[in-house]
């Protein structure tokens, strides 16, 4: 151990649980080691007091209680895949949920219990082996703390959101006491505002019991690409082309729209492309998306017309995958990278103001960024990507009925709800700071324009009214600040944007 990684506490007694004495050891370790950084935005400077990096449940309380006890707060990070860094905050105990890898399969029952520390990509490859699985979120290398926030990919047309999955957490509350918050229990309150407010303002989740579903072998992938000139065109198109599916269409279907600006070693490569998945057989997801791209090629009466898109190839045999291809082949970079993301609910693409923004921002980018004359070099690393996530099917259904009595917290539902916005603007050298802040800007004065509904699972820490941002009614945001004064009166798991205490 280097010098500067002073261990800054071995061990306290701890003097609750059933009245029983125990002595428990948890090691808070302060870092000077740049490493444990490395899953971060080197933008942030958040730096914690310590770190602990419990293994259990027990240790999880005990490193709680341990805070408590310096007077100190926590932070909680279970993926680390906040590009804000509320994952880390200054001064607090890090509570690192990294070791927290178990995975529970029931086959018969069809669930699974999930700790806290397995990323989206190892929960698929224990599960697909099975011939199971569920939605989660669609970076490989995300947290289960998604599921807090929503959790929406491939599976959300059938399945829903991963929150709307689960059956069961167990928390580590303020008290350092464990319980287990399922829809029958007297934890229910405490399950509803788990399942969808994102954050962990409530308590420490440890597991999620999850349902999972049975899958066919291979799935139906394809994509369109298209030139970013034509985004408007091609955004009206998926529009449509959802809008006029049927509702079991809908549920089966997944479809998302890429735009990147890479540089790599001063090449800069434009792309657009189109993500069509099919929950369902083969041959139907053909036909399925030859609807789609029917309209992205030229009539045939029209010889000379240039067309909209282009495939490699329709060849189903090709193109089959099973799921885990489909996941394990996403591209993604666990280098450090400075970066912003900004994310936003959307209700239709073909508005004029989504497709302006994001050619605003596009153009922007190209002009004030990549082809400017101030962009120092080496900048061997530089990622400006827009995407369009579907959130159809049963992911915006209300499933009770009423949006005053929903069975989770989450309420980005219905038509206002069907699409998502994010960009995330990534590159690694300091010098380039100004250049990128001015794309902030601009995101920032011009995002309205494409939907004011945030997204929990891509936070922004700019936004003012993050309350309706994040809980679309004032009853919903009310109705969790009653269980947070329940559960954690005295506001200890106090973050940037956590649900606030009640107004006395
Ligand atoms: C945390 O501390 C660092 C270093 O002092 C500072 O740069 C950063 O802004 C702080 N973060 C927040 C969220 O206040
Ligand atoms: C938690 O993990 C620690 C360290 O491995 C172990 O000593 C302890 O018995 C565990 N506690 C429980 C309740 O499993
Ligand atoms: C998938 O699981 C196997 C063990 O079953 C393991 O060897 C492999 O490394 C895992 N792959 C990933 C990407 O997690
Ligand atoms: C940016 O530079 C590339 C390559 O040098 C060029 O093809 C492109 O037209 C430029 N774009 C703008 C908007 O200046
Ligand atoms: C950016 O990343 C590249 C590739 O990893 C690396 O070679 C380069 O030194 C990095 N630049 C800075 C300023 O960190």
């Amino acid at each position: 151990m280097k010098l500067n990684n002073i261990l800054l506490f071995l061990s306290f007694v701890l003097i609750t649980i059933n009245q029983i004495s125990i002595t428990q050891a948890v090691q808070c370790v302060d870092y000077n080691n740049p490493n444990y950084y490395r899953f971060i935005n080197p933008l942030m400077n958040n730096r914690a007091y310590c770190y602990i990096k419990p293994t259990n449940a027990s240790e999880i309380s005990d490193a709680i209680l341990y805070a408590q006890s310096i007077n100190r707060g926590v932070s909680i990070r279970s993926g680390g895949h906040s590009a804000t860094q509320f994952s880390m905050l200054n001064k607090t105990v890090n509570i690192d949920l990294s070791s927290l890898k178990g995975i529970e399969i029931d086959v018969e029952a069809q669930t699974v219990v999930v700790q806290a520390g397995v990323q989206v990509i190892e929960l698929y490859n224990a599960t697909t082996k099975l011939l199971l699985a569920t939605t989660a979120g669609s970076c490989p290398t995300v947290g289960m703390g998604v599921v807090l926030g929503g959790g929406s990919n491939y599976f959300g047309g059938k399945y829903g959101y991963m929150a709307d999955n689960i059956l069961e957490f167990t928390v580590v509350l303020e008290d350092g006491s464990i319980v287990k918050a399922n829809p029958k229990n007297k934890y229910s309150d405490l399950y509803w505002a788990l399942a969808g407010s994102g954050g962990g303002g409530f308590g420490v989740v440890v597991d999620y019991k999850i349902k999972v579903y049975p899958i066919p072998q291979y799935f139906y992938k394809n994509t369109i690409r298209f030139d970013i000139v034509n985004l408007d065109k091609a955004l009206a198109l998926l529009d449509s082309y959802v809008r006029s599916a049927t509702e079991q269409t809908r549920e089966n279907i997944y479809v998302n729209m890429y735009s990147q600006l890479t540089l790599k070693s001063a090449n800069m490569t434009p792309s657009a492309s189109i993500t069509f998945f099919y929950n369902g057989p083969l041959e139907e997801g053909d036909f399925e998306f030859r609807k789609l791209l029917a309209d992205f090629l030229c009539p045939p009466s029209n010889p000379t017309c240039t067309p909209l898109g282009r495939v490699t190839t329709m060849d189903i045999q090709t193109l089959k995958k099973t799921f885990w291809e489909v996941i394990s082949s996403m591209s993604y970079d666990n280098n450090p990278l400075r970066q912003f993301t900004k994310g936003r609910f959307v209700k239709k693409l073909s508005k004029n103001d989504v497709p302006n923004a994001i050619n605003d921002f596009y153009k922007y980018a190209v002009t004030n960024i990549i082809n400017s004359t101030s962009l120092i070099k080496p900048e061997t690393l530089l990622n400006i990507n827009q995407a369009i996530f579907y959130h159809g099917g049963k992911q915006n259904q209300d499933r009770t009925g009423s949006i005053d009595s929903p069975f989770n917290s989450f309420l980005h539902r219905g038509d206002e709800a069907m699409w998502s916005y994010t960009i995330v603007a990534q590159y690694n050298n300091t010098e380039n700071d100004p250049l990128f802040s001015g794309l902030r800007k601009l995101v920032n004065s011009k995002l309205s324009s494409i939907g004011d509904k945030l997204n929990n699972n891509y936070p922004d820490d700019e936004f003012e009214d993050w309350q309706t941002g994040l809980y679309v009614t004032k009853s919903n945001y009310k109705k969790l600040q009653e269980i947070k004064g329940k559960y954690d009166p005295n506001n200890y798991f106090n973050y940037p944007q956590s649900i606030e205490l009640p107004k006395k």
